[in-house]
């Protein structure tokens, strides 16, 4: 890990007004699996899953929760504390999509009343939308600096039960707000972006669980990291050194530490195993226990850390944000002095509680299958406790309380 200096003045006193992250917070859905269970029923050491590849638990979404009613219930918390004025754009990125065509935001813009002045759209491009998201939002900030975006990142991973991809499942949604003078974190300039046509992981229109070659994606993740790296660093991005944390995208937490490796070889400062996994732990809290929700899974790495270190004030952050298919970006933010006002820790552990725990019985019961079922009509039993539900399907609408 880096000195961690305090980057606070390195924009200078005659700097344009900063654009970044003002308020964050997340939610998830109701039940949580602990990866015991699954490896009890496939008979192997429980060690494959909890070190192997770092997780321990998985969120799975109610019958009557899905990105919709998770997105909401995070971005009403951001509501909640910031109110509605400025907020002109609302965008949504999944790669859990509920709809062809309509967006998910505006189901959510129904739900949390919000005013009819907004442009709502969804983005996707796997687990990259997020940071899509971000980068589109900062780009209208800068345009117009009154105004503000709020952005959700929503998803639901799922893969085909008895594949190597199932432990690697979750659910979970982020959303946060872009302003002009952010209270938590100020984005910097520089961008490294990378984006090549490999085919590691997609989900067809008919299929609700998405297929993956595995080894080939933590292949393509890395080419992709070492791709981005030096086109930020040839685009004005900082050395190495000059970054104290390092927030990646965790499809499972592992591959954060085996892309920490890669990086560090990069950069000329060769981390192993052990210390790339120190370096990273105090990203990894949130997402072990919530599993893999693509698009969101960056930000809880960040709101991990923020949670989890008392102070943070001036450190730069680094976030590698990956796509499969594919497209990825490095990029890096500095923490600013009134990020502690905004702490949300209780609240994301209080969240994290209140799952009920389930095994792997009512887990098979919640694993919708495979292919997409024809769904004009049927109406979901309430399970959540969450503030917003899922009904069910009326003549093919989908009906949200
Ligand atoms: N104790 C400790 N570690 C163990 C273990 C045990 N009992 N048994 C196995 N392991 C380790 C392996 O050595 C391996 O470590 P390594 O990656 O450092 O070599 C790790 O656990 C995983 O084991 P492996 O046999 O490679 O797992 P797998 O074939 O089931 O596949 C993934 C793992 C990640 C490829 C699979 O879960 C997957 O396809 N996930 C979805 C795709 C994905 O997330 N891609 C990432 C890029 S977006």
């Amino acid at each position: 890990m880096s000195t961690q200096t305090n980057h606070e003045q390195a924009a200078g006193p005659d700097a344009a007004p900063s654009t970044g992250i003002q308020d964050i917070a997340f939610a998830t859905g109701h039940y949580s699996f602990d990866l015991k269970n699954l490896a009890e029923k496939h008979e192997i050491d429980v060690n494959k899953f909890y070190v192997g590849i770092g997780q321990e638990t998985m969120s799975i979404p109610a019958e009557d929760e899905d990105i919709v009613t998770m997105g909401a219930a995070a971005a009403q918390r951001i509501i909640e504390r910031n109110g509605t004025d400025g907020i002109r754009t609302l965008l949504f990125a999944t790669e859990s999509g509920i709809d062809q065509s309509k967006s998910a935001g505006v189901y959510v813009h129904g739900l949390l009343n919000l005013p009819r002045e907004i442009r709502t759209i969804e983005t996707k491009m796997a687990c990259y939308g997020g940071i899509g998201a971000l980068q589109m939002a900062l780009g209208i900030v800068a345009r117009n600096p009154e105004e503000k975006v709020l952005v959700i990142t929503s998803d639901v991973a799922r893969y085909d039960v008895d594949t190597s991809g199932e432990p690697t499942q979750g659910a979970a949604a982020v959303a946060f707000l872009v302003q002009a003078s952010p209270d938590i974190l100020a984005i910097e300039p520089a961008q490294g972006v990378y984006t090549t046509d490999v085919q590691d992981f997609w989900r067809p229109n008919f299929r609700n669980t998405a297929l993956v070659d595995g080894k080939f994606s933590v292949g393509a993740y890395m080419d992709a990291l070492v791709g981005a790296w030096h086109d930020y660093r040839a685009h004005g991005g900082v050395d190495f050194r000059e970054i104290d944390w390092f927030c990646y995208h965790q499809p499972f937490t592992k591959m954060a530490v085996k892309a920490h490796m890669r990086l560090t070889k990069e950069a000329g400062v060769p981390l192993e195993k052990p210390e790339a996994a120190a370096a990273l732990e105090p990203t990894f809290g949130y997402n072990k226990q919530l599993g893999n929700s693509y698009t969101a899974s960056i930000f809880l790495g960040f709101l991990a850390l923020l949670d989890s270190q008392k102070d943070l004030e001036g450190q730069r952050v680094g976030f590698f944000s990956y796509g499969s298919g594919a497209v990825a970006e490095f990029f890096t933010g500095v923490i600013l002095p009134g990020y502690r006002q905004h702490l949300r820790a209780e609240e994301h552990q209080a969240i994290l509680d209140a799952r009920e725990p389930i095994g792997y019985d009512r887990y098979r019961v919640l694993h919708p299958g495979t292919l997409v079922q024809p769904t004009d009509n049927y109406r979901t039993e309430r399970q959540t406790q969450a503030p917003f539900r899922f009904e069910g399907v009326d003549e093919g609408s989908r009906l949200y309380r």
